[in-house]
């Protein structure tokens, strides 16, 4: 080839303009607002010199803009391709917020549209990182037609690969169901937001003054709203946790998770594990104590921990391969399922389904929440979330009893009769249909009505409740749970279950889907 011909001049003079579009002054103005820079970001996502980028060149679309102008830019505001991450494939796009603010116009909806569609061939997860305006204004109904087609690759891809997205900026209007359909999304505290209408929409129909973090700041999403589930205070160590997060994952649903070295070093016997339960069956502990105790050190990582908090929900390693836990938190409500920890951990199971991630599920769960509030709101409907994702769900699934699983609880978290691969209590376990104080009340209303001194009758009762109903040993005899454990051999145990469903094979008759209870 001549290098010194007409193209290969073009061509490198082409690269240059390229180079210089990103000017440091675009990126002072990005460093100002304490973000980076969309190849900032790139650059620490991806394992070093492992990205390629495609559609660099192309420009928007100006024909049928009517109003305002649109900026000539080389690649229309977003950086997409792919590159390795650990090692693995990865694709990704990242909205360069320095021209004409991120907003997704025609072109740069087709540049998303076509590696989503390339990363759903490759069965390789895809990355968003979003840092936009939203639809832009100028190309008009263009715009909302390339953010549907956005809409249309996420679903069609979802429970295929992992689609993640991270907010790194604004993410306005219609624009945050691109995220929401996602499986999981980081956010950055104080520098990204996410809602439907902004603050001004909001004085304008309700007369509320609100700002933009009171209204969708990263905070609001990981707390109230369940719509991000992981939150950082900067954008490096945003990205440092997606990599981390990452690893824990398959490139896709005919994939195992991958496993990781393991080291050896914990222990599958632990006496530890005897003391967390405490005496006192009213007294609460961190179930997270049992987490760490029973999978690889340090392996465990945590989704959505801020929001229902009454619920745990994350992945771990056992002997370095990756599992999904669900633990009922006794230190927040006494572990009570209420509407939004029933959605947070069936959504979560759901996933884990999808990507073949085997699920450990320790149990402590007085109940579900009682009150007009609940009712009103939907529990039943949202309960029954929790209920159908387990009974739905085909891969291994292990339930740990630790201390109450009373009533309906007991049958949604996972219990044999609902398709439990297996079931281990500890001896602190009580499984009965309700809990002491309930069962006495109801049974001896007319004992306790006409007792002399019917406090002391009540505790009689409920001691004689708990020796006899409370307790792991009734639900051991007919089978309703395999074993009651030494809590010390639980890594061990339930190491040895996960080997044996190895192979775990379910068949499930042909249908479009299911209806879940929505
Ligand atoms: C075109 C846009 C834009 C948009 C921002 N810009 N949003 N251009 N279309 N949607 C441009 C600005 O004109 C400005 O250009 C540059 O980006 C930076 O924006 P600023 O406003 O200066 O930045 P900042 O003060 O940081 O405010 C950021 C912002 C604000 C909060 C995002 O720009 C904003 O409110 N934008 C509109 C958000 C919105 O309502 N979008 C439509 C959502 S509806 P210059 O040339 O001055 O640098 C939607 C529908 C999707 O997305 C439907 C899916 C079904």
């Amino acid at each position: 080839m001549d290098i010194s011909g007409k193209n290969f001049k073009a061509f490198l003079e082409r690269q240059e303009a390229l180079k210089k579009q990103y000017s440091p002054k675009q990126a002072e103005k990005q460093h100002s607002k304490g973000k980076l820079t969309a190849w900032e970001r790139i650059d620490l996502l991806f394992d070093e010199g492992t990205f390629e980028e495609i559609d660099a060149f192309v420009t928007p679309a100006t024909q049928n803009v009517e109003f305002g102008k649109v900026e000539k830019s080389y690649g229309d505001g977003v950086i997409v391709g792919h590159g390795k991450i650990n090692g693995r494939l990865v694709f990704a796009y990242s909205q360069d917020f320095t021209i004409m603010g991120g907003s997704l116009g025609l072109v740069h909806s087709k540049k998303i549209a076509k590696i989503q569609e390339m990363a759903l061939k490759m069965g390789a997860p895809i990355i968003g990182l979003l840092d936009s305006g939203g639809a832009r204004i100028q190309e008009g109904v263009a715009s909302l037609s390339g953010y549907a087609s956005i809409f249309q690759n996420i679903i069609s891809s979802s429970g295929i690969i992992p689609q993640i997205s991270v907010i790194l900026g604004p993410c306005a209007g219609g624009a945050v169901y691109s995220p929401a359909l996602t499986d999981f999304v980081f956010m950055v505290n104080q520098t990204s937001f996410m809602f439907v209408t902004g603050p001004n929409v909001v004085k304008e129909v309700l007369n509320e003054d609100v700002t933009f973090e009171e209204l969708g700041g990263a905070e609001v999403h990981v707390t109230k709203s369940g719509v991000a589930h992981m939150i950082y205070e900067d954008e490096e160590n945003t990205i440092m946790a997606l990599k981390k997060f990452l690893a824990y994952l398959p490139s896709n649903n005919v994939e195992n998770p991958p496993s990781v070295q393991y080291d050896n070093s914990t222990p599958d016997i632990n006496e530890k594990l005897r003391d967390i339960v405490p005496d006192d069956p009213n007294k609460a502990y961190d179930v997270r104590d049992v987490i760490n105790l029973v999978a690889d050190r340090n392996s465990f990582f945590e989704t959505s921990e801020l929001f229902a908090p009454s619920i745990v929900t994350g992945f771990a390693r056992l002997r370095g391969k990756t599992i999904g836990i669900i633990a009922n938190q006794p230190k927040v409500l006494a572990g009570v399922l209420d509407i939004n920890s029933s959605v947070k951990g069936a959504r979560f199971i759901r996933f884990c389904d999808a990507f073949n991630i085997p699920i450990l599920t320790f149990e402590d769960v007085p109940g579900f929440l009682p009150g007009m509030d609940q009712e009103h709101n939907g529990i039943i409907r949202h309960g029954a979330k929790l209920l159908y994702a387990y009974s739905e769900a085909t891969v291994p699934k292990i339930t740990v009893i630790l201390r109450k699983a009373y009533g309906g609880a007991f049958i949604v978290m996972n219990s044999k009769s609902l398709g439990g691969d297996f079931s281990f209590a500890w001896p602190t376990a009580e499984i009965a249909v309700m809990g002491p104080d309930g069962a006495v009340a109801i049974l001896y209303r007319k004992e306790l009505a006409e007792a002399e001194n019917p406090a002391e009758l009540k505790k009689e009762l409920v001691k004689k409740y708990r020796d006899k109903v409370a307790n792991p040993f009734i639900a051991d005899e007919l089978g309703y749970i395999d074993e009651v454990i030494d809590p010390a051999d639980t890594r061990k145990k339930v190491i040895s279950a996960f080997e044996a469903l190895r192979n775990k094979w379910v068949k499930v008759p042909s249908r479009k889907h299911g209806n879940m209870p929505l």
